[in-house]
């Protein structure tokens, strides 16, 4: 059995999670988290501001850290290892989480285990479904990217797509700020979308069918942008053309991916846009379709959280891997 703290804070959540690797199912493995959401704070900017999320993970972590230690009947001594996001992201924010993992580790005498946000997000699948087997192809869509990636092992990552402009998430983002919905904007996109007509609205599926497997979005956000302006059509029905635009690029971008691989245990969708309900459908009709397996997270482990960074130290602790307390954090950090 491996105990393991996590800390998150390399965007706008701060987040602490204690994990035990070795429980039966998910909601066993979860012995008790915290997040703390900065959405207040970034609302009135239509985004995150980075120095106003590093002054709020300051203010945040260790509360939350000591709250997430209490609820789940622990001391730093019965830890055993500390697990922070070391990168990407928005670097006062990783700083602060990763200096916080330093100190707790050197006090506590524990490895400390720094997690590519990446990384985490990748693995989290695996502590939501402990079937879940390598390799599998994985599609990341979050904020600050969009990737396929045929996921190995721990730490064997193969990067097949990314994006060669804007994020999934980021796409919904401004769509969201366009139509005047507020930040975040996936999850409000997604709700004014169920009372719209999709096909009421032509838009761009920018690279649908390409022969490059990668990603693009800008010209469909730029789309809904001539949409909206034209004043001729209305928000309900905007958001749901640009969620279905964005679904079909999805889907063409990943049944792509797929002929490019073979032996994958499943198609497994993660990161903050995969909380989004008609997209996590389409998925599992394309994984159908390919005769795959879907797997995806519970919407909460969708976007981010400490338990998927806590996860991924627990599997790389089980490899024995930890690394030294003098290590950077890293604002740009690939798979
Ligand atoms: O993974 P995440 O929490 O943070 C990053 O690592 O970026 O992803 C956040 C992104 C935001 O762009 C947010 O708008 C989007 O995920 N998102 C959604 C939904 N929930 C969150 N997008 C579409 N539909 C949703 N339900
Ligand atoms: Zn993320």
């Amino acid at each position: 059995m491996a105990l393991i703290l996590g800390i998150e804070s390399s965007c706008d959540e701060s987040a602490a999670a204690v994990i035990d690797s070795s429980a039966a199912g998910f909601a066993a493995r979860v012995v008790a988290q915290h997040i703390a959401s900065q959405d207040e704070a970034h609302r009135p900017y239509g985004g995150v501001v980075p120095e106003i999320a590093a002054r709020a993970h300051v203010e945040k972590l260790s509360p939350l850290i000591a709250a997430t230690l209490s609820d789940a009947g622990l001391t730093l001594d019965d830890l055993d290892a500390v697990a922070a996001t070391a990168g990407p992201g928005l670097i006062g924010g990783v700083m602060v989480g990763l200096v916080t993992g330093k100190a707790l580790a050197m006090a506590a005498g524990k490895p400390l285990i720094a997690i590519n946000h990446l990384e985490g997000h990748a693995l989290s699948p695996r502590l939501a479904d402990p079937t879940l087997a390598f390799p599998y192809c994985l599609l990341l869509v979050s904020g600050g990217h969009c990737q396929i990636v045929e996921v190995r092992g721990v730490g064997d990552y193969r990067r097949l797509a990314t994006t060669i402009d804007d994020a999934l998430g980021e796409a919904f983002d401004k769509t969201a700020k366009i139509l005047g919905l507020g930040y975040p904007g996936g999850p409000a996109v997604e709700r004014l979308a169920l009372q719209g007509d999709p096909r009421a609205v032509p838009l761009p599926r920018p690279l649908l069918g390409s022969d490059e497997p990668h990603f693009s979005f800008a010209g469909l956000k730029s789309a809904v942008m001539r949409a909206k302006l034209a004043g001729a059509h209305a928000d309900a029905d905007i958001a749901a053309a640009f969620q279905q635009a964005a679904i079909d690029c999805v889907l063409d971008r990943t049944r792509r991916a797929l002929t490019t691989l073979s032996g994958m245990t499943a198609l497994v969708v993660a990161g903050g846009v995969a909380a989004n309900a008609a997209m996590r459908a389409a998925l599992e009709g394309l994984a159908a379709d390919a005769g795959l397996r879907f797997v995806a997270p519970p919407p909460a482990l969708c976007t981010d959280n400490a338990a998927m960074i806590a996860w991924a130290g627990a599997e790389r602790f089980a490899l024995g891997q930890d690394d030294p307390l003098d290590l950077a954090a890293r604002p740009r950090w690939p798979l």
